[in-house]
């Protein structure tokens, strides 16, 4: 399959423009260039430092040093992106409304090496409408700086359209994250983009082939989805994508359009490969709602990475990623029934886990001298069975490198996920019967260090206060998966069910599995603990776009007294003075939790 681009230089004189409608063709050129043939690859580190030649963090062994206790490297890696609309048609399918970072899409690779800072200034140009935003940095756990963690009405008010905020942080952890807008549901609009950290290596690879995003994608602008599952009449399972995607990639079948919308052929993403090389594969589920399971074509992989933990290497032929999991996978490529072109596969699947139109993502592998064009004929490994759980992987199998014993909890809450319809009619979710209402004008942060405790109930703020370390045990008394995701933290995920936990027995409590985003099956329990670190305030929530702007989502605080108010740049009021003078004069509708 050629791409609209290749299309057009190559057959316009033969075949009719109709096939690759100019628009579509521009817009998309504005997909990244992971995935083409000249992408190059990611380095083992990066070697402008202050030490030429050698790594930040010297000659470490990852099995002893704490991987959450970063070397100060004095450099600062700064980045300058401007949010704006354009239109994309990453699979050939013209969507007008699409959110662009620097024109791209998804938005560039951040990367740094660990213990660096990282510098971001971002200026809002959303015009047509306008909107307010603000960017998060999934799974970095801003020690110390609670205030860029990119949450409007928790850390900040949003960027007011026509202003710049520069957020300022450490990459205290390392390994493949993303970022993305938490501005009500715009990272489905596209606002997205991979987020590296280099670090120490606990296991051996020759070549880091860099970001593999999945991502369900919408043809449909994210504000009118978002109308949608909120309307009473709409049931949760309504609002399928359209298509997903590898890389940004991934053939739309423009026979399926009906309404006289421009749609043209599109690439596949492609990856080379030399067979006998082992390669490193940074899986990112970047989506908005769907689960995603990945795999090769007749590949063994292994997994030594789940979120920012490095663990124990296992094999596997399908990754599990619910929607914000990210995998880093080993793979040594070897040629399937003698071919060597192979389908790299992200697949949904399963009653309660898949919302798709067209649940099957598809790039191209092709190996040694494999011919740039060849489409592969393999066959794809059985989907998993369907029990109706959307499980991740047994908890068992994720054994962090770094061992960490886990420690007696001091509290432990219950949190109940439940659905309802309130009196406007709009579909809500709930943790311990209240929806989350974000106020964008007023920060909680701000009004922590103003020592003000006391919130709105639609906050729904837990105050830990000096605990050192909560247990939550969450019971999903709704059909639906939630990948519960944590901020300024990892958490130790000690069960995973359907059955109700029998309040004591926990996975490998000498070392439990950690990381930053966990499924939480339907109708099924989980139960996880964190150390209170890291003063501020910390969301707790689904990590489903639609399940977020319908409420699904709490705000965990730990010791406020203990947050600095030395260090709080002047920048978080003009921010919230920008905010307030633009939403004074302009009407800014909230359609949705706001988050
Ligand atoms: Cu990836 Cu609260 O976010
Ligand atoms: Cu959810």
């Amino acid at each position: 399959m050629k791409g609209c681009a290749a299309f057009v230089a190559s057959a316009l004189a033969t075949l009719t423009s109709a096939a690759c409608p100019p628009r579509v063709q521009e817009a998309q050129n504005r997909t990244f260039h992971w995935g083409t043939l000249g992408a190059g690859k990611l380095p083992k580190f990066l070697r402008n430092n202050p030490l030429p030649g050698g790594t930040p963090w010297g000659n470490i062994n990852p099995k002893t040093v704490n991987p959450r206790i970063p070397p100060t490297t004095g450099v600062t890696r700064k980045y300058d992106f401007t949010i704006s609309r354009g239109s994309l048609a990453p699979d050939g399918y013209l969507k007008e409304s699409g959110i662009l970072i620097n024109g791209q899409f998804p938005g560039p690779t951040i990367e740094a090496n660990w213990g660096d800072m990282i510098e971001v200034k971002v200026t809002n140009q959303i015009t047509a409408p306008d909107e307010g935003t603000a960017l998060h940095w999934h799974g970095l756990f801003q020690n110390g700086s609670a205030w860029y963690d990119g949450v409007p009405s928790v850390s900040q008010c949003p960027i007011a359209p026509g202003a710049s905020f520069t957020y300022k942080f450490q990459a205290g952890v390392f390994g493949t994250s993303w970022y993305h807008s938490h501005y009500s549901a715009q990272a489905a609009g596209g606002l997205f983009g991979p987020l590296v950290v280099y670090g120490p290596s606990h296991v051996d690879y020759d070549e880091d082939i860099g970001p593999v995003m999945l991502t369900d994608w919408f043809h449909k602008d994210y504000f009118q989805i978002v109308k949608n599952v909120m309307s009473n009449n709409s049931t949760l399972w309504a609002n399928p994508s359209d298509n997903t995607l590898i890389n940004g990639r991934m053939p739309y079948n423009c026979s399926q359009v009906t309404d006289g919308t421009p749609c043209g052929d599109a690439p596949y993403a492609k990856f080379r490969f030399q067979t006998g090389k082992t390669y490193k594969l940074r899986l990112i589920n970047a989506g908005a709602a769907g689960m995603e399971y990945f795999s090769i074509d007749g590949q063994t992989l292994q997994i030594v990475a789940n979120d920012l933990t490095d663990i124990e290497p296992y094999n596997t032929t399908v990754v599990t990623l619910s929607v914000g999991q990210r995998s880093d996978v080993l793979f040594t490529p070897k040629a399937v029934n003698g071919t060597k072109a192979i389908w790299m596969r992200t697949l949904q699947s399963g009653k309660f886990c898949q919302r798709a139109s067209n649940p099957a993502g598809r790039a191209i592998v092709l190996l040694d001298g494999a011919s740039d064009n060849t489409i592969p004929k393999t066959t794809a490994y059985p989907a998993p069975v369907d029990d109706g759980t959307c499980k991740n992987d047994p908890l068992e199998l994720s054994v962090p490198f770094y061992e960490e014993e886990l420690p007696a909890p001091s509290t432990t809450i219950q949190i109940t996920v439940n659905t309802i319809v309130n009196a406007t009619g709009h579909q809500l979710y709930t943790m311990n019967g209240s929806p989350f209402m974000a106020n964008y004008n007023n920060p909680l942060l701000g009004l922590a260090y103003q020592k003000n405790y006391s919130y709105p109930t639609q906050w729904n703020t837990y105050n830990f206060g000096s605990n050192s370390s909560v247990r939550v045990v969450i019971w999903n008394n709704s059909s639906g998966p939630h990948p519960m995701h944590i901020h300024g933290h990892d958490m130790y995920v000690l069960y995973d069910g359907n059955d109700k936990w029998d309040g004591s027995t926990v996975v490998n409590p000498s070392n439990p599995p950690r990381r930053d985003t966990h499924n939480l099956r339907p109708h099924g329990w989980m139960v996880m603990q964190y150390n209170l670190d890291n003063p501020g305030v910390w969301p707790f929530h689904c990590h489903i776009a639609w399940h977020l702007s319908m409420g699904m989502y709490v705000n965990l605080m730990e010791n406020p007294a203990d947050i600095d108010q030395s260090v709080i740049p002047s920048m978080m009021a003009q921010t919230c003075d920008a905010w307030n003078q633009y939403s004074s004069t302009h009407v800014v509708e909230q359609i949705d939790s706001g988050v």
